[in-house]
């Protein structure tokens, strides 16, 4: 059995039927497929526990959390394999507050507002891959280390450190975060997991098949930084956004790495330092992206691949073949050089009295 407990917001003021039809509706579903627990609702929140087999949990859960009636859904606990029930019947309780001088509730609705409010800070530095280890109800701390196939991509910003001494830190921050937030919404829309930041840098990985994904990822990562840049008035950092690309597929250790006092869940190894290199080599080839041998054989699509030749990158016995793409997006690209190049020329006369004057 599953024991599962989640916390969310009302989506709109709900009116006392609202909520007492949420209850006979659970009531009737819940006793059908055996499912027991408890909910309540306090005032803009609710409390839920659910009890029951995996498989009717699963398929409430996923009812729930599609209700537009409420949102925020953060799972506080889940445990699988229970084999007692907290709570042996289905009950609902629903606490009106408005109006009511009542310490002890406005106590329990502050509380359920400070665990909304912790959860979703929690949530927005946890790892997706951790999430979703505790929302399973499994304990990321406890999945064994093991070696797998993935596709390793490595990003980040031209001449970052440079730039960053040059502009307003808002500045800075504005576009790093424009930057990581551009890179992890097309990752993830394209089915990669983001397994961190490191600076400027994003670390995603993909699964073995997904090699005509990291690719269209990294495009459309380019498209729309492109825009960012256009969209920019001309002495911004923002105009001088440009990004690089490496992106290698092989064996990794999934695993926990870290201390006690931190841990990160990620991917170690030979195909993480390959792809760390091949975005490092961006600045000596001039284009945004660089593909190792493994992901052209792992693509399935028909990419017009070229190959710019064989590097000897750190790490490895002998000189690798590194490709890029025949894309007109791969012109998309400026090395350190030019770029304070082109920002002394947009900025210097302009900005003059200021650090480029
Ligand atoms: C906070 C909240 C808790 C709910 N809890 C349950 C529940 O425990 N069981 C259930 O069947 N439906 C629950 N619902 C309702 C479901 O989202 C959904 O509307 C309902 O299961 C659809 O049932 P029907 O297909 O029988 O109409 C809940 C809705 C909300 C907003």
């Amino acid at each position: 059995m599953k024991r599962i407990i989640y916390i969310s917001t009302v989506n709109r003021q709900l009116s006392e039927e609202e909520i007492e039809s949420i209850g006979q509706i659970s009531a009737r579903n819940n006793r059908g497929v055996g499912i027991t627990g408890v909910l309540i609702s306090v005032h803009d929140y609710f409390f839920q526990v659910l009890e029951g087999e995996e498989e009717a949990i699963a398929q409430v859960i996923g009812r729930i959390r599609r209700d537009p009636r409420h949102k925020d859904m953060h799972i506080l606990k889940a445990e699988n394999e229970i084999s007692e029930r907290l709570f042996p019947k289905w009950s609902m309780r629903t606490i009106r507050l408005a109006g009511s001088g009542d310490m002890i509730l406005q106590a329990i609705r502050d509380m359920l507002q400070n665990i909304a409010q912790s959860h979703r800070i929690i949530e927005r530095y946890t790892q997706p891959s951790v999430l979703k280890f505790l929302t399973d109800g499994i304990n990321p701390l406890s999945v064994p280390p093991r070696k797998t196939d993935k596709i390793v991509l490595f990003c980040d910003m031209v001449g970052f450190s440079y730039l960053s001494d040059l502009f307003p830190v808002e500045q800075v921050a504005e576009v790093v975060n424009a930057f990581l937030e551009v890179c992890s919404t097309t990752i993830a829309e394209h089915g990669g997991v983001v397994a961190k930041y490191v600076g400027d840098c994003a670390i995603a990985y993909f699964e073995q098949n997904q090699a005509d994904e990291s690719i269209a990822a990294c495009l459309d990562v380019l498209r729309r930084v492109g825009d960012m840049r256009r969209d920019t008035h001309e002495c911004h950092l923002m105009k001088f956004l440009y990004c690089g690309f490496g992106v290698a597929a092989g064996t990794v250790i999934e695993g926990n790495f870290g201390s006690s006092v931190k841990m990160d869940f990620t991917v170690l190894g030979g195909t993480v330092n390959m792809a760390a290199r091949l975005e490092a080599l961006t600045r000596q080839i001039a284009k945004p992206l660089a593909l190792s041998e493994s992901v052209i054989e792992n693509a399935r699509q028909n990419w017009s691949f070229v190959h710019v030749g064989d590097f000897q990158l750190k790490g490895a016995g002998k000189p690798c073949p590194v490709y890029t793409l025949d894309d007109p997006l791969m012109n998309d690209f400026k090395d350190h050089e030019h770029l304070v190049d082109e920002m002394r020329q947009a900025c210097g006369e302009k900005c003059e009295g200021t650090m480029f004057g």
